[in-house]
């Protein structure tokens, strides 16, 4: 008994040092290991030895026994690749790429806008994109009827906002927060106002239903045009990185008197007039003016002692200018490719 349970062992141990895959693994566990195995067809000769050499012999068994299920376990690990030092690594294997996400070229320049307007003292505001009708229009000077409602037409919601009195429209620029932050936060203010807003438009390399906005407002006693320009040329600047040469025209919005088209020289022709431009050496980059004394007046500020400015930067215009990208749909239609450049 004593001898074959050693050569039992020494089998055992033998065939554990050869084996490399789990299939063997298993066929080695069946034919030793499992209940009609090898190993419990010695250990069944037990019962027949006397009490004294069933002792002797029982020991040994066990000791046996153990043995061979630790160099079992051992194997087992190496093979399942979970053995501690002696874990099977290939070194030469190619390594599993990571998969980083990008950032929309909006959310970069808008941050890069955020934070150039909060070192100049501007807070970041927010507002519904559902809005009601009195704070995209009325409330910034565009009655029921204007022509004005035509140069923005939009997609209305057929429900009433909570009083029941003004219809819900999917806002059609940022300046729909210029009213709420003057009730909210009164004079003086300075904010910008980033986000998304909506048009009913038809579609095509310059024209979409969704793009994004940043709004500028300040309040302030005696602000005028002179402060307008030097915000900005100072925004300016940091979208640039350069001095940029501007230009003011007049302009027509019901909410600004007066209202002004800020432009800069073509940066891609130098001013010379180029397909970009339409020959003129000039991009229209955005709206402004002096904040309309009714404006203030339904935010409740007194337009007697108080003046603001405005400006409603196209912040999707912008991007594609900086970027050099040639068609607005490339922003909303889920291509990954385009913001994996980014
Ligand atoms: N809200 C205007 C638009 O979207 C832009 C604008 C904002 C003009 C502020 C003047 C002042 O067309």
């Amino acid at each position: 008994m004593k001898d074959k349970l050693e050569k039992l062992k020494k089998e055992i141990l033998d065939y554990l040092k050869d084996v490399k895959d789990n299939d063997v693994l298993r066929e080695f566990e069946i034919k030793y290991l499992s209940r009609k195995g090898k190993l419990a067809e010695v250990l069944k000769g037990l019962k027949n030895l006397d009490a004294s050499e069933r002792k002797e012999i029982g020991q040994l068994a066990n000791e046996v026994k153990k043995e061979i299920q630790n160099k079992f376990q051992e194997v087992k690990n190496i093979v399942s690749g979970e053995g501690g030092q002696d874990k099977i690594i290939d070194v030469t294997l190619p390594g599993k790429k990571i998969k980083k996400g990008s950032i929309s070229p909006l959310t970069i320049v808008q941050n890069e806008l955020e934070d150039l307007f909060t070192s100049m003292g501007f807070m970041v505001l927010d507002g519904p994109e559902l809005e009601s009708d009195y704070y995209n229009f009325e409330a910034v000077n565009i009655p029921k009827n204007h022509p004005a409602r035509d140069m923005q037409d939009t997609f209305y919601i057929d429900k009433k906002n909570k009083d029941d009195e003004y219809d819900l429209v999917m806002r059609t620029h940022t300046s729909s927060v210029q009213v709420r932050a003057m009730q909210k936060y009164g004079a003086p203010l300075r904010c910008v106002v980033p986000g998304r807003v909506f048009r009913c438009e038809a579609i095509d390399a310059s024209h979409e239903h969704t793009f994004d906005q940043m709004e500028g407002l300040m309040v302030g006693e005696n602000i005028s045009l002179d402060n307008l320009i030097a915000v900005m040329k100072e925004l300016l600047k940091g979208i640039f990185h350069k001095e940029m040469e501007v230009r003011v025209r007049p302009g027509y919005f019901p909410f600004v008197e007066p209202g002004i088209e800020l432009d800069i020289k073509c940066t891609l022709c130098e001013g010379k007039g180029c397909p970009a431009c339409k020959n003129s050496g000039w991009l229209e980059l955005f709206p402004a003016g002096l904040v309309h004394p009714k404006v203030l007046e339904y935010g409740g500020i007194d337009s007697k002692k108080y003046s603001g400015f405005a400006f409603g930067l196209g912040l999707t215009r912008l991007v594609m200018m900086k970027y050099g990208i040639n068609d607005i749909r490339a922003f909303n239609n889920g291509d990954l490719r385009f913001l994996k450049q980014f």
